[in-house]
């Protein structure tokens, strides 16, 4: 496989910056990366600011385009000479698919046929070439107390979001069992860390505890994810690229099923530790004395899905692969992250942050 010129979508996102920032510097990756991301809300370039300066125009290169804008698409593959595709671009929060799926269908069902046919035409017959398609187990649908997701579960996707995810795997699968495209495909569990934007429930709460706001639980706050730290993923999708077999679907996860409601409990006992209550700014004045005094039981999602567990067993078996980061230890790992890169989640929190966005990157 040649893996000389990347097209990375969704690069300015939460994994896609992560997995940038591992190629870079945690592989011996030699060649070039194009990353092509529309900016969306979700976006940030911040995410990329040290490689930009570090190896722009050089082995980094950025290009605002939205994956369904097929003839763009085109004009990046022949200008790159692109071998490569790892495909994260995605709308990828459920609660939003809840209120307005219409941006999941384009993204993630269009954006990602165009990706396939235009990576078809431009690659003919070639077999030195690869698309790996990044997937969630979400696609599975929901467990019950006991069992983990296989790579032959059933799909039974049950939210917006999950089902036009789901729509996007088949496609990738249909393109190689009836064109021969050189594909791959992973299903990972939940992921959290550096760069997540806000509304995810790791970001969200850390954040809101900081400012004094509530914490909101939906349901009664027992519904199961099982959480993998965002290197550990980057990690496994790389050994995919280097090892994982033509037409496989790899199932990613770090074996750390966790409820709701006790993910925010530790949140809290970590910030009482690291930022007492007394000595954070944000409650002069107030009666607060610990942290989960914020905790909130809120009306449940629509179609919460109870729980998700991941069968990683394939991926370690076939590829040598596991995660190295323990529950607890991205946790406190991704906590001081936040607490240290206060610039960012300003940047990010600000209403300007739109027009900013417009402003510097037309
Ligand atoms: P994210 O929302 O943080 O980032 C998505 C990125 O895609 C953003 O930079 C956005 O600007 C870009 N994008 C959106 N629409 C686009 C379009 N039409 N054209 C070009 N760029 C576009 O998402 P994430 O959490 O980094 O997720 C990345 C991928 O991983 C997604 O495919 C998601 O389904 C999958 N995934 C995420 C998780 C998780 O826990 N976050 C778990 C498993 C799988
Ligand atoms: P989320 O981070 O949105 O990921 P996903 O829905 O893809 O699993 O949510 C993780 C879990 O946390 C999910 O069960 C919903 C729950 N949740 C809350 O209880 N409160 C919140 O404010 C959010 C955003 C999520």
């Amino acid at each position: 496989m040649k893996k000389t010129n990347i097209l990375i979508t969704g690069g300015s996102g939460f994994i896609g910056s992560n997995f940038i920032h591992y190629l870079f510097e945690e592989t011996k990756f030699k060649g070039r990366i194009i990353n092509c991301d529309k900016l969306t809300y979700a976006a940030n370039p911040l995410n990329l600011a040290d490689i930009k300066k570090k190896y722009g125009g050089k082995k980094y290169f950025f290009e605002r385009v939205d994956i369904c804008d097929y003839s763009k698409i085109e004009k990046i593959f022949k200008k790159f000479k692109i071998d490569t595709v790892i495909h994260f671009a995605a709308e990828s929060h459920v609660d939003r698919s809840i209120h307005g799926p219409k941006d999941f269908i384009e993204t993630n069902i269009v954006g990602t046929f165009n990706l396939l046919d235009v990576a078809r035409k431009y690659w003919g017959n070639r077999k030195d070439v690869k698309f790996h398609h990044i997937s969630t187990d979400e696609v599975f649908g929901s467990l019950g107390k006991t069992g983990a997701f296989k790579e032959t579960t059933p799909y039974d996707p049950r939210s917006p979001y999950s089902a036009s995810k789901a729509s996007s795997d088949h496609l990738v699968r249909a393109y190689f069992h009836t064109y021969g495209l050189p594909i791959t495909i992973s299903n990972c569990s939940n992921n959290y860390g550096p760069y997540q934007f806000p509304e995810k429930l790791l970001p969200l709460i850390i954040l809101n505890a900081l400012e004094g706001k509530p914490l909101p639980i939906y349901g009664d706050g027992k519904n199961v994810r099982d959480w993998l730290y965002v290197e550990d993923h980057c990690s496994a999708i790389w050994r995919i690229i280097e090892k994982g077999k033509i037409g496989e679907t790899y199932n990613i996860g770090g074996n750390s099923e966790k409820k709701n409601i006790d993910i925010v409990k530790k949140i809290c006992a970590i910030l009482d530790v690291k930022r007492p209550v007394k000595n954070n700014s944000a409650f002069k004045g107030g009666k607060l004395k610990k942290y989960s005094d914020l905790i909130t039981f809120v009306k449940d999602r629509l179609g919460h899905d109870r729980r998700y567990a991941i069968d990683a067993s394939k991926i370690q078996k076939e590829l040598g692969w596991k995660p190295k980061h323990s529950f607890e230890g991205g946790l406190k790992c991704t906590i001081n992250w936040y607490l240290e890169n206060t610039g960012w989640v300003k940047k990010i929190k600000t209403a300007s942050y739109a027009g900013w966005l417009k402003k510097n990157y037309k």
